[in-house]
């Protein structure tokens, strides 16, 4: 049972990543989220409009690099989250300290929790959006606990 208020986006409760992209000289980051597909297959999904400079890029070179956002970087997920890419160089514009970088691969922020290397293996276009099923071909993890979302607050995770 719905209510007229509610949203299902506000139901469900997610982790926050940042997707990284580079193609060519032009690069970019967003906030977003993802979910895997498989705990045996290192497969997972993420939605990005059509519109921002991140599916524009993915779409160009077939890959991102999915960064799992830390507690410790609440400020830099809201900021990532509200400027466009197409606008500014969000690397430059906020000062982002990253991880050393590697000539044609996607800038990571430094201090996440971990990060993935992802190749698109398809595509489904959906309203505004792209529904991109992608195999993580590298991954590190730091131990640094992740941040969650939820109605458009930012959460941390804790045992039960
Ligand atoms: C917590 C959070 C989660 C978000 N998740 C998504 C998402 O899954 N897909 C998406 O397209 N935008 C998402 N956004 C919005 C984008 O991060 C935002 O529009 C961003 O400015 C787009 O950047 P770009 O234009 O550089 O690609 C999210 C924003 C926040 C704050």
């Amino acid at each position: 049972m719905s209510t007229a208020k509610q949203q299902v986006s506000d139901l469900l409760p997610c982790p926050v990543v940042f997707i990284s992209t580079i193609h060519g000289e032009k690069r970019d980051i967003m906030t977003a989220t993802a979910l895997f597909v498989s705990e045996k297959e290192p497969l997972l999904t993420v939605s990005v409009a059509k519109r921002h400079l991140t599916g524009k890029l993915i779409e160009r070179s077939g890959t991102f690099t999915l960064i799992i956002a830390s507690e410790s970087q609440k400020e830099l997920a809201l900021k990532l989250g509200s400027v466009r890419g197409d606008e500014e160089d969000k690397f430059q514009l906020f000062s982002i300290k990253t991880l050393p970088a590697e000539p044609g691969k996607p800038l990571v922020p430094a201090d996440d929790s971990a990060w993935l290397a992802c190749r698109v293996i398809s595509r489904q276009d959906i309203d505004d959006y792209y529904v991109l099923l992608a195999r993580a071909i590298e991954h590190k993890g730091f131990g640094n606990p992740p941040l969650l979302w939820q109605k458009g607050i930012l959460f941390g995770l804790k045992s039960l």
